[in-house]
């Protein structure tokens, strides 16, 4: 065969250059073509006659093979492929396409591995004969498909104006020599459903912007750089809402065909991700779609009102486990706001704040986490009632398949210390003393649900109002308990229990005294945060005070009685005097009492008592005023018999007793850090005490005596005293004489200082009133004559006080016909005593008749007659004098 084809071919060369024959044309070989693709293999004719539709047939001829012809396809009805080739040419994996009459394409669709050999391009001949070429052979190899394109990212999230950097890998393990070229497409969301190039970089690393991106890689916007071996960076600054789409990479490798054209054999798109643009004016809200699905969304919020400061914790679950979720917070102020962006987090965990949340952000104020792959949460620390209440929207998406879920919630955030409001109570608004009491401050308001801080200080203003309220004790909202320091109450500290919860603080006050009586008051402090979340500094918000209450501490009730009955007691000259002062009962067993006597005079009725002397409850005696003289000290004493007697003692009872006495009796305890206090005070019943003469008291002699005296002698005369006047006594004694015809005259008096007084000097030289001895009072009458004679009478006037003579003094005198010559005491006797007036008148009557019926001419007679009632300090003496020397001699 092989001379004949060489014959064949040198003939037709030769006959070439003189008339046309069929000529067949292949493409050049050796192709190298990757498995899996689609390839083509051109062929054509020239030169040949007739028709001008001419037919072609495909053969093969494999390497293991190499003489054996598998035909393919042919174009012609009789042409009948090969077994093996039958059904792909069936399912038109292989057709020709023809490009002309003469010209055809053949095409496999998914190039493999046994479709490598050489082949064999034939064309029957249609000539009147043959003269030329008929078929035209090349070769074809199979390679694998090592190109690959990778990226690592799935999906990206960006704001308007940010940048963005992807990196694809492109790399082939291609024995022969390739190039490869990597281009960036992007499937917009507006875009008409096909894939718009960014940018290119050629195979000649060439790069080529697409048609959209020309603008924007002249601006330097637009970058693609080989970074690396394989690693192929597209870069896009200043994002646009137009940039929102699919975006992917392809890497396209290429080789050089004999006939130097540039082939590509081989093409690798990556997955595609989704770049997400928020534009800063509008949200890229998505409609659910409830790039459909059984995912569910719960969004849970832990205060769906809640008070300042407190955290407001988003929980937006779903129930996928759908990885590359990403999510996007929003709040809605009001209905029909538009949204405001707060945060994303997407699911490469790239974290976007929104401008508003920015500073908020920088001070940890903002928290956004991913607990699961759809499990979301937003933290806002520090909530604010203006910023924070609102809707709250929690949107998931999955922008690679282009789904998203969206749901909202109300939150309310209320402002500090709304409604907030401290208020005071106690169980018992009076304490008995030595009792144990409660206070209780019941904070109410919106801020006590919440984890607000709250400091509570407890107030107190004492009874006194000297000061205004000072702090007991403070519990602070961190519950350190910080004691007051303010004098009255440092002890309270010791008796003092306080208790905190969150809404109420109890205060006990153990063993309650006065100290503890007086207005509390409980004042609520509320503390917020003042700098970031996580530092501790706070600043006081609202301060509140309660209501205060006024705690009366009251003593036991008194059980103190007395012996209340009313006395009288007759007392005579210097007898000592008891009077009772008897207790019934006390309130407390070893109570200690203070004892205070009073002095009521019977005259005037209404005087007020006069304090004698008082014992106080610390044994110390004091008298009082008008009894503060050493004799009224010596003669007044108070005794303490037991706990139920007292007595008052007067010594040598004189006429200044009598009166009124009474005790009073003051109960005393002592408290506990407050000293003495009085439980309260009784009188006793008031002791009269009547001040009498004794029988053995001295009298005067109410006989009459008649003295008769001779002429030119003396006589003496006496007035007789029953028994003697006491020594300490003072006295005046006054003689008086009734003549016939004259009216009663005083002739002198004597004191009892000796001295003497004369009503005039004729009677001075006559009559000498003395005192021969202590309670003997004379008169003697010097050298008698007739008109000596009379009718005398002696008055003694007594003083109980002894060492005055003042007028007061004799008016005091308590005996009450004492003062029978003084002008008040007449007024009282006239008026008081008839019967004695009228015996003293009687009196005088007889006297007048004996002595003109008896008394003898001759004789002076001095009658001397006594007159004397029986309380009478005051002794009239009468003597009838007859001179009776005359007579004698
Ligand atoms: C055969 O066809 C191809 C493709 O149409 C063309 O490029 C080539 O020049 C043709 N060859 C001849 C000999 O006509
Ligand atoms: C095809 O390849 C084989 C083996 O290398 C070779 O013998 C043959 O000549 C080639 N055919 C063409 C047309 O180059
Ligand atoms: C959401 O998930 C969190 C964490 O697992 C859980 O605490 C919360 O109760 C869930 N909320 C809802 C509404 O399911
Ligand atoms: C009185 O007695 C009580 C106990 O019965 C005691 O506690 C108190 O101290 C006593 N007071 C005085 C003043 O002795
Ligand atoms: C006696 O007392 C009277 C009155 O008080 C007084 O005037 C007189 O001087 C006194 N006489 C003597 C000696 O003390
Ligand atoms: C009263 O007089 C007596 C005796 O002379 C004397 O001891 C006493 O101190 C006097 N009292 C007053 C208050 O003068
Ligand atoms: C005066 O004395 C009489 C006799 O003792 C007595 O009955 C009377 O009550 C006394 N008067 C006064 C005011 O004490
Ligand atoms: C004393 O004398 C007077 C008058 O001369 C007479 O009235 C009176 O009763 C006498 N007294 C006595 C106690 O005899």
């Amino acid at each position: 065969m092989r001379p004949i084809q060489w014959l064949a071919v040198g003939f037709f060369l030769l006959l070439d250059f003189c008339t046309g024959q069929r000529m067949v044309s292949i493409q050049k070989g050796r192709l190298y073509r990757a498995k899996g693709y689609h390839i083509t293999i051109w062929c054509n004719v020239s030169g040949y006659q007739g028709q001008l539709q001419q037919d072609f047939q495909w053969s093969i001829y494999k390497p293991s093979a190499p003489e054996l012809e598998l035909k393919i396809i042919g174009t012609h009805d009789q042409f009948s492929p090969y077994a093996v080739y039958d059904q792909r040419v069936i399912s038109r994996e292989i057709y020709i396409e023809r490009l002309q009459g003469d010209s055809i394409l053949l095409h496999l669709t998914d190039l493999k591995d046994q479709d490598a050999g050489e082949y064999q391009c034939y064309t029957p001949n249609t000539d009147s004969k043959y003269w030329g070429t008929y078929s035209a052979k090349m070769n074809l190899s199979v390679i694998p498909d090592t190109l690959s394109a990778t990226m690592k990212m799935r999906s990206l999230s960006r704001d308007q104006g940010d940048s963005l950097e992807l990196t694809c890998e492109v790399s082939t393990a291609t024995t022969i020599h390739t190039h490869l070229s990597v281009a960036w497409y992007i499937f917009k969301k507006e875009g008409d459903g096909t894939a718009q190039k960014i940018i290119s970089l050629s195979r000649d690393f060439v790069l080529l912007p697409g048609p959209s991106y020309q603008q924007r890689f002249s601006s330097g916007d637009v970058r693609l750089d080989k970074t690396g071996s394989k690693e192929y960076k597209l870069s896009i600054a200043n994002i646009q809402p137009s940039d929102q789409g699919e975006v992917y990479c392809e890497g396209v490798e290429w080789v050089q065909d004999p006939d130097e054209t540039w082939k590509d054999i081989a093409r690798k798109q990556t997955d595609r991700i989704s770049l997400t643009v928020r534009s800063l004016d509008q949200p890229t809200y998505i409609p659910p779609l409830f790039t459909e699905s059984h995912m569910q969304l719960f969004l849970s919020t832990n205060h769906e009102q809640t008070t300042e400061g407190s955290a407001l914790v988003f929980h937006c679950n779903g129930t996928t486990t759908e990885k590359s979720l990403s999510v996007t917070w929003w709040r809605i102020e009001k209905n029909g706001d538009p949204p405001l962006f707060i945060a994303s987090l997407d699911q490469d965990g790239t974290l976007k704040i929104g401008h508003s949340y920015f500073e908020r952000s920088v001070n940890g104020e903002l928290r956004l986490e991913k607990l699961g792959p759809s499990i979301f949460t937003l933290t806002i620390y520090k909530s604010s009632a203006t910023q924070d209440t609102g809707l709250y929207r929690c949107e998931v998406a999955e922008l690679s398949k282009g789904k998203s879920w969206s749901q909202e919630i109300a939150t309310k955030v209320e402002p500090l210390g709304l409604n907030l409001n401290a208020e005071l109570s106690s169980r018992k608004p009076n304490v008995k003393l030595y009792e144990d009491f409660e206070l209780f401050c019941i904070v109410s308001g919106n801020s006590i649900t919440s984890q607000v801080p709250v400091s509570i200080t407890w107030q107190f203003k004492d009874s006194s109002g000297m000061t205004g309220y000072q702090q007991v004790v403070k519990v602070t909202a961190g519950g350190n308990v910080e004691w007051g320091s303010f004098a009255p109450h440092l002890s309270l500290q010791k008796k003092a229990k306080i208790t905190k919860s969150s809404s109420v603080s109890q205060l006990l006050i153990h063993s309650a005294t006065w100290q503890d009586a007086g207005m509390y008051r409980c004042e609520i402090e509320i503390w917020e945060n003042s700098g970031p979340a996580r530092s501790s500094a706070m600043a006081p918000h609202a301060v509140i005070p309660s209501n205060p209450i006024e705690i009366k501490v009251i003593p036991p009730e008194s059980k103190l009685i007395t012996y209340t009955s009313e006395k009288s007691l007759d007392v005579f000259s210097n007898e000592d005097i008891t009077i009772d002062c008897k207790i019934i009962s006390l309130t407390k067993k070893n109570s200690t009492l203070e004892i205070t006597w009073y002095f009521l005079p019977l005259y005037p009725k209404n005087a007020a008592p006069l304090m004698i002397l008082r014992t106080s409850y610390d044994h110390i005696s004091e008298y009082g005023e008008a009894f503060n003289s050493p004799r009224q000290k010596s003669k007044f004493h108070s005794k303490k018999i037991s706990n139920h007697l007292y007595q008052l003692l007067i010594l040598s009872a004189d006429n200044d007793v009598p009166g009124k006495y009474y005790c009073e009796v003051n109960e005393w305890i002592w408290v506990i850090d407050a000293g003495w206090h009085s439980l309260g005070k009784m009188g006793s019943g008031q002791t009269t005490v009547y001040f009498k003469l004794s029988e053995n008291k001295p009298h005067i002699e109410r006989t009459n005596h008649s003295i008769t005296t001779t002429e030119n002698e003396d006589g003496t005369l006496k007035c007789i005293l029953k028994s003697p006047i006491q020594p300490t006594y003072r006295f005046l004694v006054s003689w008086f004489k009734k003549s016939e015809h004259f009216a009663a005259a005083t002739l002198g008096e004597i004191m009892s200082n000796g001295s003497v007084w004369y009503s005039n000097v004729n009677t001075a030289r006559r009559s000498q009133p003395h005192s021969p001895s202590v309670g003997n009072f004379c008169l003697k009458l010097q050298d008698v004559e007739m008109a000596s004679a009379g009718l005398f009478f002696c008055q003694v006037e007594e003083w109980q006080a002894p060492n005055s003579t003042a007028p007061i003094q004799h008016e005091s005198v308590p005996t009450n016909s004492s003062q029978i010559c003084s002008p008040h005491s007449l007024y009282r006797f006239l008026l008081f005593y008839p019967p004695v007036l009228f015996l003293i008148l009687v009196g005088v009557f007889l006297m007048l008749y004996f002595r003109r019926k008896h008394v003898p001419k001759e004789k002076v007679a001095l009658e001397q007659n006594m007159i004397s009632g029986e309380e009478l300090t005051v002794w009239l003496a009468q003597s009838h004098f007859e001179p009776s020397g005359k007579n004698d001699k």
